[in-house]
């Protein structure tokens, strides 16, 4: 084959920090709390910990906005815990992956503080500024988290551009200085020992603010080439961007197997299924499971042999799967691990986010317990626009990026062990059943399924770099496909909704077979699929 890599075997888990372990009662997770947990990852099977933002921050949008990249954030811990932690994840064969956030910096990063002072300060061009007048920005841009996406500074007589939040400015990459700021941060980092790289938003690297471009700009090409040039390329790295607007062309240029550029990227377009077309996340619409098979399926087979994918269901931006497209009610238990089995028989890079392996659940909470800013905006803005409460609490139950930000849930102790201090945002009180501990006493647990199937990924080649073909694409209940790999083949079954379905294996796969999982026990039914079941056959 000749194109296996490491990267392309191994199952990532996701921890977002502040939400993971909290070790000195602060009621924040920090690096030690992560580092006392270090077996329980093993115990799943992980090959990497995606890290997200660790560095120094005010923490507006909970680290997204760095304003020393070279530094932890104390409320995390030191540097010498970071170390700590490269080295003794790695001792378990963990890699570690950094959330890397280069699309803008905190404002209260030196480099913005020099910028703001005059124009002719040498940092002034780190960021992007326009001249005008108080009251009228240069043109409409808007800020992913509401508003305008210029800030005006009056001592400058200038605005600045920030595509987040005010206290996000936008980087300016066409500034060879800042791309040579960043090449050197980031080889500073693997000096370190890192695994790899997340890459935040870094589609809109590339942007041209006068045209209202923002991703895939015209030089987003030139910046992704030079910067794996000056630094991935120099190490053998998982490399993943977060590009909302990729599609499979141009998931093929970041992922060319000939690693100009990176090892895979996140696309969104099976997330952005159950919103209103041309709307937004909070526009809400029931998901079409022919879509959902339709999108899986062209990324399965448009990349091919020419880029890699990467298999996500959730991460610190998303609502949780199983209250999203599962069943968070009576088959909690079976719909997340149909949707487990799902996603984890595809081709690319498995991703797991934490707690998605016990299966935890959506909140619905009062608005003042809500803590993200792009929420709590949207809460404003939309009661300021005439939106009754009610369809406002609506799309946050549903699509809030808290739902995904509430504490591990780790045991049954108060704050669910998660802080012996009181939590920065509310448990989930349904810790009480939801919970590691539980699961990793239960056989039948999500926990042992997940770890289950991240142990077959380990044994079946086939589940790495099979080929992949959609059977029924027609069929409004079931999701099912098979993975070929020389003689061997998988076949994978899923009964996407709680209805029994009648169903035979056709005969095609009528021959010998074993059933590798199932999220049913008590032996398969030749006739049908029971709710939200899935079984993973190896044929041959
Ligand atoms: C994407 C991150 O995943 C999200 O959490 C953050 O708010 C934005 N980028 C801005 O950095």
């Amino acid at each position: 084959m000749g194109n296996e890599k490491w990267w392309k075997e191994i199952v990532v888990y996701q921890i977002y920090p502040r939400s993971f372990q909290d070790s000195n009662g602060d009621g924040i997770g920090d690096l030690k709390g992560i580092f006392s947990r270090l077996d329980y990852l093993k115990d799943l099977g992980i090959g990497a910990i995606w890290l997200s933002p660790v560095c120094k921050s005010p923490q507006d949008d909970n680290g997204y906005d760095i304003s020393d990249y070279q530094d932890i954030d104390p409320m995390f811990g030191s540097l010498e815990d970071m170390e700590l932690l490269i080295q003794e994840a790695g001792k378990r064969d963990i890699r570690i992956i950094m959330d890397l956030v280069l699309n803008h910096s905190s404002d209260e990063h030196p480099w913005f503080k020099e910028a703001r002072k005059s124009k002719d300060n040498p940092y002034h061009d780190y960021y992007v500024w326009r001249d005008g007048v108080e009251g009228t920005p240069p043109n409409d841009l808007g800020s992913t988290f509401g508003g305008s996406a210029w800030e005006w500074v009056p001592e400058l007589g200038q605005y600045y551009l920030h595509l987040f939040s005010v206290k996000q400015p936008d980087l300016n990459w066409e500034n060879p200085k800042v791309r040579q700021e960043i090449y050197d941060m980031i080889q500073w980092w693997m000096d370190k020992g890192v695994g790899g790289f997340r890459l935040d938003v870094i589609d809109l690297i590339g942007k041209e603010p006068d045209l209202k471009i923002t991703g895939n700009g015209p030089n987003l090409r030139k910046y992704m080439r030079e910067l794996s040039k000056e630094t991935f390329q120099k190490g053998d790295l998982l490399t993943v961007g977060e590009t909302w607007g990729a599609t499979p062309e141009s998931a093929k240029l970041y992922s060319n197997p000939d690693g100009s550029e990176l090892s895979m990227v996140f696309q969104f377009e099976h997330i952005s299924l159950d919103e209103q077309q041309g709307k937004g996340k909070w526009d809400l619409q029931p998901l079409d499971l022919l879509q959902l098979k339709k999108v899986l399926s062209k990324w399965q087979t448009e990349l091919k042999g020419e880029a890699w994918n990467s298999l996500f269901w959730n991460n610190h931006d998303l609502p949780r799967i199983v209250s999203r497209w599962g069943n968070d009610g009576e088959y909690r238990v079976e719909s997340a691990k149909m949707l487990a089995t799902l996603l984890h028989g595809m081709q690319g890079t498995p991703y797991v986010y934490q707690g998605e392996e016990l299966g935890m659940t959506n909140v619905r909470y009062d608005i003042e317990e809500y803590r993200d800013i792009e929420l709590l905006n949207l809460y404003k803005e939309r009661i300021g626009q005439g939106y009754s409460k009610e369809d406002v609490m609506e799309s946050i139950y549903a699509k809030g990026r808290d739902n995904a930000r509430t504490p591990m849930q780790w045991d049954t102790s108060e704050n669910a062990g998660f802080t012996e201090g009181k939590p920065w945002i509310l448990v989930n009180p349904n810790y009480t059943e939801i919970n590691a501990e539980e699961s990793m006493n239960n056989p039948n647990s999500i926990y042992q399924y997940y770890k289950t199937l991240i142990q077959l990924r380990k044994e079946h080649e086939v589940i790495i770099y099979g080929d992949y073909e959609l059977l029924y694409p027609e069929d409004t209940n079931l999701f099912a496909y098979t993975r070929t790999l020389g003689g061997t083949k998988l076949l994978v079954l899923c009964n996407f909704y709680g209805k029994i379905v009648p169903f035979q294996i056709p005969r095609e796969f009528a021959g010998d077979k074993r059933l590798l999982i199932s999220n049913y026990s008590d032996g398969v039914s030749e006739n049908a699929l029971r709710p939200y079941e899935a079984r993973m056959y190896l044929l041959g």
